[in-house]
């Protein structure tokens, strides 16, 4: 709060005229040249500007693809499960989910080619495809680096862009994460990859900023939109006031809290789950981002345990919800995140009892 009170307070007292105008329909030119230089001091890839728009957060990124690109009836390959609030962006939009199963590897790379195969038997080719290939929201998984290449390969022999959802990336607690999907697409030639990051995982949600890569044309297809005509960039006095944290440094140092921070609430609440849980329960073991995906016993249904475990003050979300078009429930999301180590120690300890004590009520009957 202090730092960005400072920021704003800068932008306020040096250039307010600019600040508090309509912003340029791009976004605010020194922030996207941060973002580039970003980008290729931690991957090598050398963007220009033009690769680049601001967009109000990932959401907005995501409504302008669609809005660029989708059709009513076209289809849209999602990851199952996946982001429950990108799918009713899609929906919005008339989309054909398609899901392809994620497992400890991300996405499945080869179950997808047979779905593509099939698609393709009955006519039919995604538009898009859309992934969150680090520390998935909301299993946790990220999409190993051995699948990588062949997305992209298929995603040019179909003729699909991928949407790379990448908003935890710098959110990792165990060193690299795999070579980006846009990095790959440049490699193979570039032109099917449009890449999402955002300010609200890494600095604020409530900021609503973030940023859309891709092939310059396209994504000048979609900042001279009507919407950015007449509104302007996204959020312009945000990007003034981001952009002076950025170039302060205060970004990194900030990023490297938040990562030593997470990592400790992870971990707590991974060594809780071994100690609380019943031994029927499976869970993933995210090497960043918010998240771990339980997997429930037969005996036990999402349902079920959400609502025990909110009587007993302990919030969670159902799987079933982030499926486009299958029926799961078994699965919970937990996120570490946003809670006090104390917090979660009670939370999980809760949790289990509450499984215990379903598991002995379905045993009895
Ligand atoms: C995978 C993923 N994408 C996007 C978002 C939302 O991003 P934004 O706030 O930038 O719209 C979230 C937030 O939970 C998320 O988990």
């Amino acid at each position: 709060v202090a730092e960005l009170r400072a920021a704003s307070e800068k932008v306020l007292q040096t250039r307010p005229h600019l600040a508090l105008q309509y912003g340029p329909q791009q976004g605010y030119g020194p922030l996207i040249d941060y973002l580039r230089q970003r980008i290729a001091q931690e991957e090598g890839l050398s963007l220009s500007r033009a690769n680049f728009t601001l967009t109000a957060g990932c959401a907005d990124a995501i409504d302008r693809v669609c809005c660029q690109w989708l059709q009513p009836g076209d289809v849209v390959i999602v990851e199952a499960p996946s982001y429950f609030e990108t799918l009713m962006i899609f929906q919005d939009h008339g989309a054909v989910p398609v899901s392809v199963p994620v497992d400890e590897g991300g996405l499945m790379v080869e179950v997808l080619e047979k779905r593509l195969v099939a698609l393709d038997r009955a006519g039919r080719r995604p538009r898009l495809l859309y992934t969150i290939p680090s520390f998935q929201n909301p299993t946790g998984v990220t999409l190993a680096a051995d699948r990588r290449p062949e997305l992209i390969r298929l995603a040019r022999e179909y003729g699909f862009f991928i949407v790379e959802d990448d908003v935890y990336r710098d959110l990792s607690y165990e060193g690299q994460v795999p070579a980006s999907l846009l990095a790959l697409d440049q490699q193979a030639g570039g032109g099917n990859v449009f890449r999402i990051g955002s300010f609200s995982k890494i600095l604020a949600p409530g900021l609503r900023l973030g940023w859309l890569i891709g092939p310059p044309c396209l994504i000048k297809d979609i900042y001279e939109s009507g919407v950015r005509c007449t509104g302007g960039g996204a959020n312009p006095f945000i990007c003034h006031t981001v952009s002076e944290l950025c170039l302060s440094g205060f970004l990194d140092s900030h990023i490297e809290n938040l990562r030593h921070l997470y990592r400790e609430r992870r971990d707590i609440m991974l060594k809780a789950l071994e100690v609380h849980l019943p031994s029927q329960v499976e869970w993933t073991r995210p090497a960043g981002g918010f998240f771990i995906w339980l997997q429930l016993p037969r005996q036990l249904t999402s349902q079920a345990v959400c609502a025990a475990a909110d009587a007993a003050g302990v919030t969670v979300l159902p799987g079933d919800q982030f499926y486009a078009d299958n029926d799961d429930h078994h699965h919970i999301r937990l996120a570490f995140s946003y809670l006090t180590v104390e917090e979660i120690k009670q939370g999980v300890a809760a949790l289990g009892r509450v499984m215990h004590e379903l598991l002995r009520h379905e045993s009895v009957q």
